[in-house]
């Protein structure tokens, strides 16, 4: 026998009294709310016990716009307003209306056969336009205050964009069906209860009633939770990995000046990467005593002159130049200030951090990322352990084949950029290297260094199967929650 709650039983009741469709919002009970209808509805046609059919309601909700248009004219009649001696000039319009609503008052005046030649229209009979537009603005008056459901001026008004929203709401209808009145004559007219109080457990009234019962079978609305954003579940397993290798956390800041960007990293003044075009720059400069005055002379010599049969940039080197305060384009600005910092080997150190580049956005470029970078200091530094921990890092997180191909960077030799093969493309997920002599010396290092920079989001887009990178920012609520099974 199929339970029904008091609710239920009350719906099916006002359903038998009707005895005809009724719309859900025809449906009133004393003492319950809209909200205890909808449900009880929702449980009852589940149950198989009423017959529902769905049906939309449109309603046309005005913007702001449309609003405006309403008081103060359409853009086409305030355009007519314009008019002297059967002439209206296009000059006139575009200034009075501004070019945006000039430009809109232009295409309606056309659409009615009003077109301008050599920079004005001429109209012979200007009451008759008048009086056409007045009754569009009376009927745009009458949709926004919803009295009007005229279907050609609501195209009409559709039609020109940006004036009406339609919003469509579901309506139920529903009647009893005999499953329905099974139920009603099953039950009998004695209402079963639904709830145990502690009135009845004080008094003893609970003896003899009839309870209904818990159907367990019933379908529930999943509850979604807070979970980690995909990124920020990867960044932690990224992290995970690097701490399991003995790697140690650093962090820096978004702004950075050029010497720890550039400078420190023996990347010459006039290189291109210092553009206007690939790095965005702060007003301000950094201050003086951010710089310790011995590395930058330090720096300057190596850039000007090199050391021991190294020769160095040969060009002046700018003080100025690099104090300029920019958004750092890459973490290894952060490498070079902690290998500075902590010179003395072995040194492994990390970061997971966003860096920026003045980039056009499009699916695998993003102008606003993140970087994982690392470092290793040590006497053990050199190209195949190098290749070594980068396939292990890209191993744990279930990429194997990884291709390692040459490639230039100005701080390091050799250098090596890393490419997966996805989707019969070849995906450059960043780039590696051995830093240079120059670059050891300027630091202070006492053996080999070896750095790695990799794009976090390039690794996302793979990871989580992608086809456009953007979408990790545009946090589409479906996607998160597919996600949230990857942690
Ligand atoms: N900094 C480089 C980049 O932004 C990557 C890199 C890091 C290359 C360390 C070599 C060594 O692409």
């Amino acid at each position: 026998m199929t339970e029904i709650s008091r609710n239920e039983r009350l719906v099916l009741l006002f359903l038998k009294s009707a005895s005809r469709k009724v719309r859900e919002d025809e449906i009133s009970i004393d003492g319950v709310d809209g909200r205890g209808i909808a449900s009880a509805i929702s449980y009852l046609d589940r149950k198989g016990l009423i017959s529902v059919e769905k049906s939309y309601d449109v309603r046309y909700e005005a913007t702001e716009e449309a609003k405006r248009y309403s008081e103060k004219g359409l853009p086409e009649e305030r355009a007519l307003d314009l008019s002297r001696d059967g002439k209206i000039f296009v000059s006139e319009i575009m200034e009075s209306l501004g070019s945006q609503e000039g430009r809109i008052a232009l295409a309606q005046l056309s659409k009615l056969g009003l077109k301008p030649r050599n920079g004005a229209i001429d109209i012979a009979d200007t009451e008759k336009i008048r009086k056409i537009l007045r009754e569009r603005r009376e009927a745009l008056k009458s949709i926004i205050s919803g009295s009007s459901t005229d279907s050609e001026s609501i195209r009409h008004f559709l039609g020109r964009g940006g004036l009406l929203r339609e919003e469509k709401k579901m309506i139920r209808i529903v009647s009893i069906n005999s499953s329905g009145f099974d139920a009603l004559s099953s039950t009998g007219d004695e209402e079963s209860l639904d709830q145990l109080t502690t009135e009845m457990l004080e008094t003893g009234s609970w003896k003899g009633k009839k309870f209904r019962r818990y159907d367990i079978s019933m379908p529930v609305t999943p509850v979604n939770g807070a979970y980690y954003h995909p990124l920020t579940a990867l960044i932690k397993t990224i992290r995970e990995i690097f701490f399991d290798m003995g790697f140690t956390e650093m962090t820096g800041n978004y702004v950075e000046s050029s010497f720890w960007n550039m400078d420190a990293l023996f990347i010459p003044q006039d290189h291109s990467a210092r553009d206007m075009q690939d790095t965005f720059y702060v007003d301000t400069n950094a201050d003086e005593k951010d710089i310790p005055g011995d590395l930058e002379k330090r720096v300057r010599r190596i850039h000007e002159r090199g050391f021991d049969g190294y020769k160095g940039w040969r060009y002046p080197w700018s003080e100025s130049e690099s104090r300029k305060l920019l958004l750092r384009t890459h973490t290894t600005a952060s490498t070079a200030r902690y290998l500075y910092e902590h010179n003395n080997p072995p040194v492994s150190v990390f970061s997971v951090e966003r860096v920026f580049r003045h980039e056009s956005v499009d699916w695998k470029h993003l102008a606003e990322f993140h970087q994982i970078e690392g470092a290793v200091y040590s006497r053990e530094v050199n190209l195949s352990t190098l290749k070594w921990i980068l396939s292990e890092f890209y191993k744990k997180l279930g990429f194997r084949n990884i291709k390692l191909i040459p490639s230039y960077y100005p701080y390091t030799e050799p250098s090596m950029d890393v490419v997966v093969l996805f989707n019969g493309k070849e995906i450059e997920l960043g780039g590696s290297g051995i830093f240079r002599p120059e670059v050891g010396k300027i630091l202070g290092l006492k053996a080999p260094a070896m750095a790695w920079g990799l794009g976090l989001e390039r690794l996302a887009f793979l990871y989580y199967d992608l086809e456009d990178i953007r979408s990790i920012y545009n946090s589409d609520i479906e996607w998160l929650r597919r996600f949230t099974l990857k942690i």
